[in-house]
C-alpha cells in the first residue's frame, strides 16, 4: 500500500470514487476537467492510496500558494469507508500540510450530518471552529447545513506528529 501524488491516469478511480452513491450527500462533484487542473495547481495536492495499482481513495488539499498560513483538506473519501483508509491519507495530508512552515492551521468543512467523517476529524484533533447553517448544497441544490473544523499547528505537533 502506498500514498502518492495523483496522475491523469488516476482520474477515472477518483470520479468513482467521489461518486460513490451516498456520497453526494456529504459534497459534491468535481468536473472531469477540475480533477485534471488540481494535479497541476500549484496551490492543489491530491494523494492517492494505491493499493496494488487500485485506487483505494484520494484526498485534495488546497492553499500552499494562497493559504496564507492555512491549506484546506477539500476533498476525502476512500473505496470503502471502515477500513483505514481515510486515516492512512489524512495522516499523509497532515504531514504534508504541516511540512510547510508557513502552515498554522489544517482546516476543512464538513456536512453537519457526517458523523463517521466528523468522528475521524475528531479523534485527530480537529476542533469544531463554527457552523454554517445551510452553508453548502447538495447536488440536487438542498441547502447543507456545514460543520468548520480546524487542527492548528501546535495541536498537531504535541499531540498528533
Ligand atoms: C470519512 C472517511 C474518509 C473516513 O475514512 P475511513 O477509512 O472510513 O476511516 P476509519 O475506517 O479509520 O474510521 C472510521 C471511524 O468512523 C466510525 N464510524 C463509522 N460510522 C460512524 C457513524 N455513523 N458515526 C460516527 N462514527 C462512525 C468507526 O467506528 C471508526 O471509528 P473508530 O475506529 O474510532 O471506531 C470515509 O469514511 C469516507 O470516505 N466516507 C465517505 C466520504 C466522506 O464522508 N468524506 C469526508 C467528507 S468531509
Amino acid at each position: 500500500m502506498t500514498i502518492r501524488a495523483a496522475n491523469e491516469a488516476d482520474i477515472p478511480a477518483i470520479i468513482e470514487i467521489e461518486r460513490t452513491p451516498g456520497f453526494e450527500q456529504f459534497f459534491g462533484w468535481f468536473s472531469e476537467d477540475e480533477h485534471r487542473a488540481h494535479l497541476t495547481d500549484p496551490d492543489c495536492r491530491v494523494l492517492v492510496l494505491d493499493e496494488g495499482g487500485i485506487v483505494e481513495g484520494f484526498a485534495l488539499l488546497r492553499g500552499f500558494v494562497g493559504g496564507e498560513g492555512s491549506i484546506r483538506l477539500n476533498r476525502l473519501a476512500a473505496r470503502t469507508p471502515g477500513k483505514g483508509a481515510g486515516q492512512q491519507l489524512l495522516d499523509h495530508a497532515k504531514a504534508i500540510a504541516f511540512a510547510e512552515p508557513a502552515t498554522q492551521r489544517f482546516w476543512l468543512r464538513v456536512a453537519e450530518t457526517n458523523s463517521r467523517a466528523r468522528h475521524v476529524y475528531e479523534r485527530n484533533g480537529f476542533v469544531l471552529e463554527g457552523r454554517l447553517p445551510a452553508g453548502g448544497k447538495s447536488i440536487s441544490g438542498q441547502p447543507v447545513d456545514i460543520a468548520l473544523y480546524g487542527l492548528l499547528r501546535e495541536v498537531w505537533q504535541f499531540e498528533f506528529a
